[in-house]
């Protein structure tokens, strides 16, 4: 990776900037009405210091709203404790993924006291009811206003924070009414916790599982029946949580030999269905599950083991000869009633922020996801391809342009289509020939550019987003130069 690379989506904070309309060149599809929000790092400096890793910084908000002909973009810092202090103060003053604070042992003990829990909700968006919210590891979760981004307050799944962790990434029944998320709550005996989350945002806990060392789980499965949680031997001993001697993430400890277990929870009961033992690998995403033929089965961007996770610390990633492990769908079927566990690797595409027609989940026979990706050709330790990997037929398409590095694609399925992938990719491009990024469209059938919107900055390599649809109107495409 180039240090002029690094330099723009790493390094550079972001300015708080409102643009209406972008400059978009392209056809621009006149159905295509609502928000995409996108959440990451805002910046990695304070003062004189700098974060350590990918997943620090802190959150910024972007949003882009098609108006059926144009697009406007704001984006805005979340406006947390986490932020305050750190402009109040010039410096780095909560723990995040990877970076603690430049503490003294006087303020290590403060904190094993009364320990300071990051409110930086970077990691992704939802919307509950009609309450938009910024989501997080860290059991803070920040609620914002879709219009002004403004941040209007915080929502925890239980009142006692300390000691807890959750996933960005909850999974909503098929009427999109509830939603479920884990949550560890780390103790003497700690517990894999799973809550129900209505849209007035009463939590309800549903499962309690004890566990002796927690695995770090960014994401789980969910079918019309059951939990599934895949424990990759990534574990941590709670008391390193409690005394806190390095970052979060440094605390855990992989022990391939331990395997990965999955477990199968029962919806209906919350109880334990079924435990399996298989070997030892790592994942964030789960992608769709589903349930068919006696069997639950699940697809998952998997690694042989968690050194993504240092190839995403910035010495890494400045690093020449630094190269990214390659996450590759693995498809996993687990019998639900007698059999043992199997799995194949249904594609050897590097894949990672891997995202569905989400109208296809728990289908079974779903077909395309879509994801950022690594161009074989480019000796490259950063995703600089968007990919769209075809589960049935094999015939993957990319998106590739050089010196251009895409993030997450979201899928926006067209309203009234019938066939999977009719809609748009909408992915936050880093363009290094000109210095900024752009938001690009593709139509999603034939991976090919529908037309890209110009923002005049360029925005840090963020990490998830979502579309919030304004209404169902059906269009044709209008053509802009
Ligand atoms: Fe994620």
């Amino acid at each position: 990776m180039s240090d002029a690379m690094f330099r723009l989506g790493f390094d550079s904070p972001n300015e708080e900037i409102q643009v209406d309309p972008l400059n978009f060149k392209g056809k621009f599809p006149s159905w295509l009405k609502g928000n995409l929000v996108r959440n990451g790092p805002g910046t990695f400096r304070v003062g004189e210091q700098t974060y350590r890793h990918w997943f620090d910084g802190l959150p910024m908000l972007h949003k882009f709203t098609f108006s059926g002909s144009q697009i406007a973009y704001a984006n805005k810092f979340l406006d947390t404790q986490a932020y305050q202090s750190a402009m109040n103060e010039g410096k780095i003053v909560y723990s995040e993924f990877a970076t603690d604070p430049e503490w003294t042992l006087k303020d290590r003990i403060k904190n094993f006291i009364s320990p300071k829990i990051t409110d930086s909700a970077k990691v992704n968006v939802t919307k509950y009811g009609e309450n938009y919210m910024a989501l997080a590891e860290t059991p803070l979760q920040v609620l914002f206003d879709p219009e002004t981004l403004k941040t209007l307050g915080t929502f925890s799944y239980e009142d006692n924070l300390v000691g807890q962790m959750t996933t960005v990434h909850p999974q909503f029944d098929g009427q999109h009414n509830q939603a479920y998320n884990l949550v560890t709550r780390f103790h003497q005996t700690s517990h894999y916790q799973i809550y129900q989350l209505g849209p007035k945002l009463q939590p309800k806990r549903i499962a309690s599982i004890p566990v002796k060392k927690p695995s770090y789980m960014h994401s789980f499965g969910m079918t019309p029946n059951y939990f599934i949680l895949t424990e990759f031997p990534l574990v941590v001993n709670s008391l390193s949580l409690l005394f806190w001697l390095k970052p979060y993430i440094e605390n855990y400890r992989w022990l391939p030999q331990n395997g990965t277990r999955f477990t199968v929870i029962n919806r209906d009961t919350g109880e334990i269905d079924a435990h399996f033992e298989h070997e030892a690998f790592f994942g964030f995403h789960h992608i769709n599950a589903f349930e068919n033929d006696g069997e639950l089965i699940f697809d998952i961007a998997a690694y042989e083991n968690p050194d993504i996770i240092k190839a995403f610390y910035f010495d890494q990633l400045k690093s020449p000869e630094a190269k990214i492990p390659f996450g590759k769908l693995r498809r996993y079927r687990l019998p639900l009633q007698k059999g043992s566990i199997r799995y194949e690797t249904l594609s050897e595409v590097c894949m990672e922020l891997p995202n569905i027609n989400i109208q296809r989940a728990n289908e079974a026979g779903y077909r395309y996801i879509y994801a950022v990706s690594v161009n074989p050709n480019e000796k490259m330790n950063f995703y600089n391809q968007l990919v769209k990997v075809d589960i049935q037929g094999k015939h993957n398409a990319t998106w590739y342009q050089s010196g251009c590095f895409p993030g997450e694609p979201v899928f926006v399925p067209r309203p009234g289509a019938s066939d999977e992938d009719d809609g748009v990719i909408l992915a936050v491009v880093l363009d290094e020939n000109s210095a900024s990024s752009f938001l690009l469209l593709l139509d999603a059938q034939s991976f090919q550019e529908l037309g890209r919107a110009e923002i005049p900055q360029p925005i840090l390599f963020g990490y998830h987003g979502a579309f919030f649809n304004a209404n169902q109107d059906q269009g044709e495409t209008q053509t802009h130069d």
